[in-house]
C-alpha cells in the first residue's frame, strides 16, 4: 500500500464522516455492487450514520439506469437489494468524496486522468488492497461478458474487501 494512502486511512479513522465513492467502468455491476454491499456493512455494524457511500461509472453509457439484471438477482440471493441507478464519475467527487475505491487498474489509470490535481489523486485506491481471501486476481474482474460464476466471484471479492475496509477504518 502506498504511503499516501496509508495516511489517508489513518486521517479517516479519526473523521467525523467517511465519504467513500466506489468505480467501475459502466456502474451496472462492480461498483453499485460494491455500493450496496458496504451499506450493508455499515448497518450491521451500527455506524451508518457516520458514512456516504455512493458509486459512479468511467463511462456514460449506462447512465440512468438500475444495475444490471443479472447483478441485482445475483446479490438479492444474499440479500442485498441494489437500487442504484448508473452516473458518470466527475471532477467534482474529488471533492465530494474522502476515497474513490477503483475496481481494476483501468478505472485506477482513468479516475488518475479524471482528478482535478495531485492531491485528488491520492483519494484514489484500488479495492483490492481490502481483499484479503485467496484469490488468483489482483483486481475485480469485470463480470458483463462471464456468466453467473463472474458474478458471484465479484461479490465473494466484495463481500470480503467492504469488511475489511470498514473494519480498517473503524479498528
Ligand atoms: P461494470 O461492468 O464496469 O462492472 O459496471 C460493465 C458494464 C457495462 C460495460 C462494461 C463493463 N459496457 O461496456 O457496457
Amino acid at each position: 500500500m502506498k504511503t499516501s494512502t496509508k495516511k489517508l486511512l489513518d486521517r479517516l479513522r479519526n473523521a467525523e464522516k467517511i465519504r467513500v465513492l466506489f468505480v467501475c467502468l459502466g456502474n451496472i455491476c462492480r461498483s453499485p455492487a460494491a455500493e450496496a454491499l458496504m451499506l450493508d456493512s455499515v448497518e450491521r455494524h451500527g455506524d451508518n450514520w457516520r458514512w456516504e457511500i455512493d458509486s459512479a461509472g468511467i463511462g456514460s453509457w449506462h447512465i440512468g439506469q438500475l444495475a444490471d439484471k443479472r447483478m441485482r438477482v445475483h446479490a438479492q440471493r444474499r440479500g442485498y437489494t441494489l437500487t442504484h441507478r448508473a452516473r458518470q464519475v466527475s471532477p467534482i467527487d474529488f471533492e465530494r468524496f474522502d476515497l474513490i475505491i477503483a475496481m481494476d487498474a483501468q478505472n485506477e489509470s482513468d479516475l488518475h486522468d479524471i482528478a482535478p490535481s495531485p492531491e485528488a489523486c491520492d483519494r484514489i485506491v484500488r479495492m483490492n488492497e481490502f481483499v484479503d481471501m485467496t484469490t488468483r486476481y489482483d483486481y475485480i474482474p469485470d463480470p458483463y461478458y462471464e456468466g453467473a460464476e463472474g458474478f458471484e466471484l465479484v461479490l465473494d471479492l466484495l463481500e470480503n474487501g467492504t469488511e475489511n475496509l470498514h473494519r480498517i477504518l473503524t479498528e
